[in-house]
């Protein structure tokens, strides 16, 4: 059996008929730029994430960045100012911050979710610290509760990076409405997934949005006026049809992203799990409900070290945009699963202090970090992934050898 790491075509094609008639309505409306599409979805996406307002941006990069420099209109960030971002990130979290002349403090993150450690925050706190940029990774909300606790105590602006966890709650509430703003990307193979490049800000401050609303658009609320230096980051009134109709079934698909993780942690660990109160150890056995408790690692009878298997943190809900399991021999088993015809991918495979965009920063070191780039990859993950084909995988890696 050939199991791709992950199939566009497959995930859409439940949508065809739908995005083809959303397709050509736009086209035989004549309207193509910031038109009542865009309008819709951002109302739509807002009523969605439980915030105020919503601005339809062409990328989640644009996205970040439109928020950032929307602060520093306000007088609210200015250049040189420092803002707390995980070091284990995909480099766009990052590219926002030295795009605006910020300088990005990278945190070591929480080894059991892989995202920002709050204890850490507290430590890398300057007089220059400004804001937070917590990134809920794979899929689950960083510790919000925290995050914000800690930000109100030190006035911090708090920015989410929302792109891998449309959906996903911490304390019942929905990513996207968790701090002071956030950026969401509509990549393609996000959960929520444009055909082509898309991405939206999400705010409850009017200000804020006033402003993103204006910079998306050369700057101008009204044409041939320009308030500011503005760029042209516009939402395409195409994608915006196109996400109405996939919004109307995310958490539908939401749901199958979580059987399909089920079927994962049933196949590797052979244990009762619940999806929507956490880590299924923690109401047996876990005294501080506050802190995450790692699945049981799957055992991999014949190889040297069991398989780290994702950890659910007991403040949210998980959506599953990614599976990703950790193991010192990860080069091995992602080939020896390649020979299987089990396709997987590395999120991510060389951190960013690593990278030679940001070399001035190679010598540093985050162990937690280099620890996770060296040790992570994916397993297939989509809504359209059957039961036999994760049984494939999950038996695939249980014979894999030592
Ligand atoms: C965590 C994270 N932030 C930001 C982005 C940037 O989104 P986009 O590709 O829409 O620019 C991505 C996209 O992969 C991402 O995974």
């Amino acid at each position: 059996m050939q199991i791709p790491f992950l199939d566009y075509k497959a995930v859409n094609s439940p949508y065809f008929a739908e995005i083809e008639a959303a397709m050509s309505r736009v086209l035989r409306s004549g309207w193509y730029v910031l038109g009542p599409e865009v309008e819709a979805f951002e109302q739509e996406w807002a009523d969605y994430c439980g915030s105020k307002f919503c601005i339809g941006i062409s990328s989640g990069l644009d996205a970040l960045i439109l928020i950032l420099r929307a602060w520093k209109e306000m007088g609210k960030l200015q250049e040189g100012d420092e803002v707390i971002v995980p070091a284990n990130t995909y480099i766009a979290s990052i590219l926002s911050i030295t795009g605006n002349r910020l300088v990005p403090v990278l945190v070591e993150p929480d080894l059991a979710t892989y995202n920002l450690d709050p204890d850490r925050i507290v430590a890398a706190i300057t007089d220059k610290t400004r804001a937070i940029l917590p990134v809920h990774l794979y899929g689950q909300c960083a510790d919000m509760g925290r995050i914000n606790a800690i930000a109100k105590k030190h006035n911090l602006l708090v920015m989410e990076d929302c792109a891998q966890a449309h959906g996903a709650t911490c304390h019942s509430k929905r990513a996207g409405n968790l701090g002071h703003a956030a950026a969401h990307s509509f990549y393609p193979g996000k959960n929520l997934g444009a055909i082509g490049e898309a991405g939206a800000v999400t705010t409850n401050d009017p200000e804020l949005a006033d402003i993103v609303k204006a910079l998306r658009n050369y700057g101008s609320h009204k044409k041939y006026h320009n308030l500011y230096k503005g760029v042209n980051n516009r939402l395409h009134e195409l994608q915006a049809a196109i996400l109405r109709v996939k919004l109307k079934y995310l958490d539908e698909d939401t749901k199958k992203r979580q059987q399909v993780a089920r079927w994962y942690f049933d196949g590797m660990e052979h244990s009762e799990y619940s999806m929507e109160h956490g880590a299924r150890s923690m109401a047996k056995s876990e005294p501080h409900a506050s802190s995450p408790v790692p699945h049981a690692p799957c055992p991999m009878p014949h190889a040297s070290s069991p398989l780290n298997l994702p950890t659910i943190a007991p403040y949210g809900s998980h959506v599953f945009h990614l599976f990703v399991v950790r193991h010192p021999e990860r080069d091995r088993i992602m080939a020896e699963l390649a020979a299987k015809g089990i396709q997987t991918s590395i999120h991510y495979p060389i951190p960013p202090h690593k990278q030679q965009a940001y070399k001035e920063w190679n010598q540093l070191s985050f162990p937690i970090s280099e620890m996770i780039h060296e040790q992570v990859f994916s397993l297939p993950m989509s809504p359209v992934l059957t039961q036999d084909e994760v049984q494939a995988v999950t038996q695939g890696i249980l014979e894999i050898q030592s």
